[in-house]
């Protein structure tokens, strides 16, 4: 077996939430690179389009569709969208995410609800019968930080999500697993990285904070049959930053 085969996307269709910017953009350059047929959503219909014409351009294929993960309505048109353009979508990755920075007494419970909604209870609810489902977790979701409780609390609940999926939807073939990446500058935290990513890559065994590229293999392994008999699994992609954490 050659690598290429085995990790080949051919006639796949992949829906990615988030794919407006940031990590979803590279989730959804690398399935239609490899061969799957892409759904990009999130709800910024230009973004979309640019990352829709930039994959056209290097020979993919891809359909934008403006949808919010909180409006089931508009998610299951977006998905009636993905399936009319290319067929039953086989490949998930629920990537859309927000964080909120408060400590536990001050977060106002709006702000909580809204990082829960679109972190974990979008997750759950677009967590349909799929071949593959990848989900976004974060290394947030073992540890903690001071300030980012919404998004720790999610996170983790996250992870916990895609083992209890894994385990009631395996029998169906369907694959439930998730990747935990660490920092990656993107819009999510570049603000945040700006003032703290120095400090914080000093503390990663790697040596620097991660790009978006780190995400490939795992995102690639997961997708495709290269991890057939994976289920319930969360892969940590972090430099080793966790193991520092722990040890
Ligand atoms: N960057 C990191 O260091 C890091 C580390 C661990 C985990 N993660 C996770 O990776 C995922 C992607 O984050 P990112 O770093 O790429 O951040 P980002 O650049 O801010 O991207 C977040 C994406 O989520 C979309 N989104 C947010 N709320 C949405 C909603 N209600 N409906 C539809 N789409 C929504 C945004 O699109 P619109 O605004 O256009 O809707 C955007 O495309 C998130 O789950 C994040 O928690 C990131």
């Amino acid at each position: 077996m050659k690598a290429a085969e085995l990790f080949d996307l051919t006639g796949q269709v992949a829906l990615v939430t988030g794919a407006s910017s940031g990590l979803g953009v590279r989730f959804a350059e690398v399935l239609a690179a490899n061969g799957a047929s892409v759904a990009l959503v999130a709800r910024r219909a230009e973004r979309l389009a640019a990352v829709k014409d930039r994959i056209g351009q290097n020979g993919g294929r891809a359909v934008a569709v403006s949808a919010d993960v909180l409006d089931r309505a508009a998610m299951r048109r977006a998905f009636d969208a993905a399936e009319a353009a290319f067929g039953t979508v086989t490949v998930l990755v629920n990537n859309a995410g927000v964080t909120h920075a408060d400590r536990a007494i001050e977060i106002e419970e709006t702000q909580w609800r809204r990082v829960l909604g679109t972190n974990l209870d979008a997750v759950l609810f677009w967590a349909q019968e799929r071949g593959s489902i990848i989900n976004v977790a974060s290394i947030l979701g073992f540890g903690v930080d001071k300030g980012l409780i919404a998004y720790s609390v999610a996170k983790a609940g996250v992870v916990q999500l895609t083992k209890a999926l894994a385990l009631e939807l395996a029998f169906k073939g369907v694959r439930v697993n998730a990747i935990a990446p660490g920092y990656v500058v993107t819009e999510i935290n570049r603000e945040f990285l700006a003032a703290k990513g120095a400090e914080i890559a000093r503390q990663i065994p790697a040596g620097r904070l991660g790009e978006e590229r780190d995400l490939d293999g795992a995102l690639l392994l997961l997708a495709s049959g290269a991890g057939r008999f994976m289920a319930g699994a969360t892969i940590v992609v972090d430099g080793g930053q966790m193991v520092g954490l722990r040890g």
